[in-house]
């Protein structure tokens, strides 16, 4: 069965669905290409990779063998930190996407804040957009601090902040900042890559909905308003994290979720990442 997942709206009136799936470390060849295939088949339209994750290639390779149109994959992909500036910025998109083998990308970030880098490269990101060549563009790791500091030179808005966001993590401030200014807030790593699935309320809430724990954590995001990508190369783990649009969680669960979070990062914080390393 395939699900019918839902779409965001960007300000730009871009839709993006409201879930994709994650394919950092689906190793580049058969294995990303066989985890894109698994995902399109359950129903996702969007795919999340990085020039950082080794594997564009096979994504790219993955989506033309669906035989799916392709304005009907929303594909996500991003400047590695080692490219920023101007120059670099568009010579890297250009490798992105003939990686990818597409004509155009669907959401362009900038991976991470690299520091008195990003604000040129912001530019070559502005350039790509009017020029046509990606639907929307966005930032990666930004909170509010690096927002503010851009919008001192940005002439387009980002419509995308993807940042570590999951119950460990609510990072509430974040979310409502982006939220007042239009934003979309898309959560990575947001399984916190299993440890959160064996938490006791999470497992109580699971037999409560018959739900899997993934699944409770997941639909938590989605009732954020938050987009998420979750990362498998499992099928069946593929299509049961997109089976969470035919339940809701009732607010008092989502308050006993929220209560959950202690600040705890899974990933480098974007203040302390160590950007020449
Ligand atoms: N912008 C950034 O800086 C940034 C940073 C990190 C990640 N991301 C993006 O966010 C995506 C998701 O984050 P992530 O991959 O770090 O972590 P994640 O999605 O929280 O967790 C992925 C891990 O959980 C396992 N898993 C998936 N579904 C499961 C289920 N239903 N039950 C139990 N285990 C399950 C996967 O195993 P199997 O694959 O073996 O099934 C994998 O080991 C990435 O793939 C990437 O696209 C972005």
């Amino acid at each position: 069965m395939k699900h019918s997942i839902p779409t965001v709206k960007l300000y730009n009136n871009v839709e993006m669905p409201q879930l994709g799936l994650g394919v950092y470390k689906a190793e580049e060849g058969n294995e990303v290409e066989e985890a894109v295939q698994a995902a399109i088949e359950s129903g996702y339209r969007s795919i999340d990779t990085a020039s950082f994750y080794g594997n564009e290639k096979g994504v790219g390779k993955a989506i033309e063998a669906s035989g799916l149109p392709r304005k009907d994959v929303f594909l996500t992909t991003k400047l590695w930190n080692d490219d920023h500036g101007y120059e670099q910025t568009l010579k890297a998109f250009e490798k992105s996407r003939l990686q990818l083998s597409v004509d155009y990308i669907d959401l362009y970030l900038l991976h991470w804040p690299v520091p008195n880098k990003f604000e040129e490269s912001w530019k070559a990101l502005e350039k790509l957009y009017q020029e046509g060549f990606v639907r929307a563009i966005g930032v990666s790791n930004f909170h509010q601090s690096h927002l503010e500091q851009l919008s001192q030179t940005m002439q387009i808005k980002p419509m995308v902040n993807q940042v570590e966001f999951h119950p460990l993590l609510f990072q509430e401030e974040l979310l409502e900042y982006c939220r007042m200014r239009d934003i979309q807030l898309q959560s990575w790593r947001p399984l916190t890559r299993g440890h959160l699935l064996e938490e006791p309320i999470i497992r109580k809430l699971a037999e409560k909905y018959e739900k899997t724990p993934a699944q409770i954590v997941l639909r938590w995001h989605i009732e954020q308003g938050v987009a998420t990508i979750p990362k498998s190369v499992t099928p069946a783990r593929i299509h049961s994290n997109a089976d969470i649009f035919d339940f809701r969680l009732e607010s008092e669960d989502i308050i006993a979720i929220n209560q959950l979070n202690q600040g705890q990062r899974f990933g480098p914080h974007p203040d302390t990442f160590d950007y020449n390393g």
